[in-house]
């Protein structure tokens, strides 16, 4: 038996219903804050990837899967989603569009060489925004805003941001250069991996797996000890922005990030999951105003976020949160002959168009097996053919609740059916007539 891919999954059944959830939610929410939804190719060359997302980064060192194409093309499977939109900024010229920044968001497929376990697979989806042409903190704080309120509707818990600032490219390179001097006696005591590190990336040293532990690493010099003036006023505002928006937060000087385009701010996002670990991570970002210019473009200043959304419904899995969606369908069609067969199959492609979800018999099953199926499928009417009445534009309809049987005009039918059938509720925010509030832990009973 040929099976699938390490560290890969086939989404169906139950699974498949939070997937469409989690989706419709995110293109709800997205239309309300007016991201503009991307998608950019999932394989590119590879060169995008060794500028974008960094030559230094393990991502791109040791995780990307890389391929030669037919025309001996180095191709590159993308291993996450900001390089090729802001590849797709500067190709397509948005940076000229009138309405500044432009806000973009992307759900797609990533696929990195990791070692799977719970939480970290080799074909993963991300949810992620980027926002290109405005460097105001207000951005950061709204893009922080996102996975921080797509994590609160889903039910998650004790969601928190762990916050950092890189600071400009002054103060990158003044922290650069002192972390270089700080591990440069100790080196030996490090991992291979960080002993490379030093000159390459030093930064990347500080989220070592391999040495976390390690009071060296644990005591280095901080990226806010080396903050210029400038870039120190521009945290602060992001950090009164966030508070401003009620958003928890921790400035946790160990967020350095994995990827080499960020500067300023970073942050990474985390929920309580049972059992989680180290994935309690659910989302990261940051800021990389270098980026559209390294990669060809005009200096653009970006900041974006991306989130897992396997990791995310694993979470939802393990905290044993219900998702509110919509069981059973409104109609099924029952008949026995081949005249009422034709007729079925017209009346089901009509009530399909006219918004209703409609199943038939497709199995030959007799009448006591259609009305068990009928029952599986959960519907809500049956519309039971019969030759006879038919010739007078007749059908039997019956609620399968209550089970009481009308027999009406075909004419009628749709009608019928509007009258009796709720409209099912596009996906929308909060519930009715109520205001949504985002706050955890508010006592219902004292107004
Ligand atoms: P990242 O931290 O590499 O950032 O990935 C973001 C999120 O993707 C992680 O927090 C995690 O939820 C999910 N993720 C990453 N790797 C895996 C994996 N192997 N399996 C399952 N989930 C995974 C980025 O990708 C940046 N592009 C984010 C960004 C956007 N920065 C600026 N704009």
């Amino acid at each position: 038996m040929i099976t699938k891919p390490k560290g890969c999954h086939d989404i169906y059944g139950a699974e498949a219903k939070k997937w469409q959830y989690v989706n419709q939610l995110i293109d709800a929410l997205m239309e309300k804050y007016n991201y503009q939804y991307i998608r950019t190719p999932i394989f590119e060359s590879t060169d995008l990837f060794h500028r974008g997302v960094g030559s230094t980064s393990d991502i791109v060192t040791k995780e990307t899967y890389d391929f030669v194409d037919r025309g001996d093309r180095k191709m590159t499977l993308r291993p996450e989603g900001t390089a090729g939109v802001v590849r797709s900024y500067i190709e397509n010229k948005m940076y000229g569009d009138a309405t500044q920044p432009v806000k973009l968001y992307y759900n797609g497929t990533m696929y990195r060489y990791e070692r799977p376990q719970a939480g970290r697979d080799r074909e993963l989806t991300q949810f992620g925004v980027e926002v290109l042409g405005g460097d105001d903190p207000i951005i950061d704080a709204e893009v922080i805003s996102i996975p921080v309120n797509i994590y609160k509707m889903l039910g998650l818990k004790q969601i928190k941001v762990n916050i950092n600032s890189l600071g400009d490219m002054e103060s990158r390179k003044a922290y650069r250069e002192a972390l270089i001097k700080y591990f440069e006696p100790h080196i030996h005591e490090l991992c291979e991996d960080c002993q490379e590190r030093l000159q390459k990336n030093p930064l990347r040293i500080l989220d070592c797996k391999v040495d976390c532990d390690n009071e060296i690493i644990k005591n280095a010099p901080t990226t806010l000890e080396y903050l210029n003036q400038e870039s120190k006023e521009r945290f602060d505002k992001v950090i009164e922005y966030l508070g401003a928006l009620g958003i928890e937060h921790e400035v946790n000087p160990k967020i350095v990030r994995g990827l080499d385009y960020y500067c300023h701010t970073v942050f990474e996002i985390e929920a309580k999951v049972e059992g989680f670990g180290s994935q309690n991570v659910l989302g990261g970002g940051g800021r990389y105003d270098g980026l559209t210019e390294e990669l060809g473009g005009p200096k653009t200043p970006g900041i974006g976020f991306a989130t897992g959304l396997g990791r995310v419904i694993l979470a939802l899995e393990k905290e044993e949160i219900k998702l509110p969606i919509k069981e059973g369908i409104d109609v099924f069609i029952l008949y026995v002959n081949e005249d009422e067969k034709l007729n079925a199959m017209y009346l089901a492609q009509e009530l399909r168009m006219n918004g209703f979800s409609v199943e038939t018999e497709y199995l030959g099953r007799g009448l006591k097996g259609q009305f068990k199926q009928a029952d599986r499928l959960k519907s809500k009417y049956l519309l039971i053919l019969n030759s006879e009445e038919l010739k007078d534009n007749i059908v039997t309809i019956k609620n399968n609740k209550t089970k009481e049987e009308e027999k009406i005009d075909l004419d009628y039918l749709i009608y019928y059916l509007d009258e009796h059938i709720e409209e099912d509720e596009p996906f929308h925010l909060g519930h009715e007539g109520e205001e949504v509030h985002l706050e955890e832990g508010e006592d219902d009973e004292e107004d």
